[in-house]
């Protein structure tokens, strides 16, 4: 549809006012999303994905959703689709808008919720203001952004994007729990995932929104980041098995111990990040140990390992030598060591042009703003594979995030989402109104 087009169908369909983010409503909904799941002691938000935490933080946005008069669906894969109304639904490409509302342990309030209420408000907004333009504006809640507790990270991005070879059939939690059960609870359907998965005719753009996670914007005094390219994530889960024994009576030779085999892994991880600059960082942030007892030499470890980059030739070599290293780590130790599973995503590059509207706004807005990379994961680099994606940074404050100190200056937060509203509306042809 050519932008006159557009435009004209905003101004038949519309009233005259352009949308416009409700600031105080924004904010509401953040303060209330972040008391789901908050430790009261640490501040921390524990919501795992497909936990009770996160259905209670769902069951929230769907309501505040219906009660703002708005159409939700749940997919297959949990994910919340959020829009103005079922009835136009598939008339027009979207301009799809969101990001997730699962935590890691003893995270922060905003990372992927922000991008949530975000991406709500614009929908909200922009149906208020009448509906119209080119492209219909969706909002969506991924699930399981994190893998916290189940071992895929982007699990609902992959499922939308039709990335279901790259998920197990049965997928597992860390203690081998399968996601069928709480995927049901959550509204989703194993079985059915294939219906979850969008045609990329069907997605004109995909915007997100997030707190920077980082150091960069506030340091450089910039209130809006424009991301250049997200890096690639390759997270391997590893089982390590050895043999169990009483810690007093079991001779040092001749051990299998599967918790000295894992450190060692820690240590070949780390190594190849930090000594040999095989990938930009490696991490192994999470281990369950059997029986885990202080007095019995560890039976089985499974641990993940997360390695990143921004360059795919890079990710694949520093995975070969992780798995290199784990095969000398098992002869070494005589335990027996396997990769049981992987969630690989190259690294991308978000759209020039999508990234252009982005600029335009800010300077539409008078506010700066900066170009960076994302050293973290986000589902936008699931997205790409099927639609061109961009994203929008907002400061953190003290550049931390998983962790419960993670905050960002509500005025950028506000900010943020009328960058967002701006951007979709740009996207969509639209005027986007007078500065306020
Ligand atoms: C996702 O939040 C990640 O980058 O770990
Ligand atoms: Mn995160
Ligand atoms: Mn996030």
């Amino acid at each position: 549809m050519s932008s006159q087009s557009v435009a004209q169908a905003w101004t038949t369909s519309s009233t005259a006012t352009a949308p416009a983010v409700d600031g105080g409503r924004l904010l509401r909904r953040i303060e209330e999303l972040g008391r789901i799941g908050r430790d009261p002691v640490t501040g921390g938000i524990t919501r795992e994905g497909f936990s009770a935490a996160d259905r209670e933080a769902r069951a929230y946005v769907m309501a505040e959703a219906r009660a703002a008069g708005l159409c939700v669906a749940v997919d297959a894969a949990g994910n919340i689709i959020i829009r103005g109304s079922a009835a136009a639904a598939g008339e027009r490409p979207v301009v799809l808008m969101g990001s997730h509302l699962d935590t890691v342990v003893n995270g922060g309030r905003l990372d992927g919720a922000y991008g949530v209420i975000a991406a709500l408000e614009v929908v909200q907004a922009w149906a208020e203001s009448g509906g119209g333009g080119g492209l219909e504006p969706v909002a969506v809640a991924f699930t399981n952004e994190e893998g916290a507790l189940f071992p895929q990270p982007f699990f609902g991005s992959m499922v939308l994007a039709g990335r279901l070879a790259g998920l197990p059939r049965e997928p597992l939690d860390h203690q081998g729990g399968p996601l069928r059960g709480p995927l049901a609870l959550a509204g989703g359907d194993l079985d059915a995932l294939g219906s979850a998965a969008w045609s990329s005719d069907a997605v004109a753009a995909y915007l997100e929104v997030h707190v920077e996670q980082g150091p960069v914007l506030e340091r450089a005094g910039s209130r809006i980041g424009v991301v250049d390219g997200i890096t690639g994530r390759d997270v391997l889960t590893v089982e390590i098995r050895g043999t169990a024994g009483h810690a007093g009576t079991t001779p040092m030779a001749g051990r299998a111990d599967a918790l000295a085999a894992a450190s060692r892994v820690v240590l070949a991880a780390e190594r190849i990040a930090a000594e040999r600059g095989l990938c930009r960082v490696a991490t192994v942030g999470r281990l369950h140990i059997s029986p885990n007892s202080p007095n019995t030499v560890a039976e089985a470890v499974r641990l993940t390992a997360d390695l990143r980059d921004t360059d795919a030739a890079r990710m694949r070599n520093a995975e070969a030598a992780l798995r290199d290293a784990l095969a000398d780590i098992a002869r070494q130790t005589g335990t027996d060591i396997e990769v049981v599973g992987r969630v690989y995503s190259d690294p991308v590059a978000t759209s020039a042009d999508l990234r252009a509207l982005i600029e335009e706004t800010a300077l539409e807005l008078g506010v700066p703003y900066a170009v960076l990379p994302s050293g973290a994961g986000h589902d936008a680099l699931v997205v790409a594979d099927l639609a061109p994606v961009a994203m929008i940074f907002v400061p953190s404050i003290g550049g931390v995030s998983h962790v419960p100190e993670e905050d960002t200056a509500p005025d950028d937060l506000v900010l943020g989402a009328e960058v967002l509203l701006r951007t979709a509306l740009r996207a969509s042809g639209l005027p986007t109104g007078p500065r306020r």
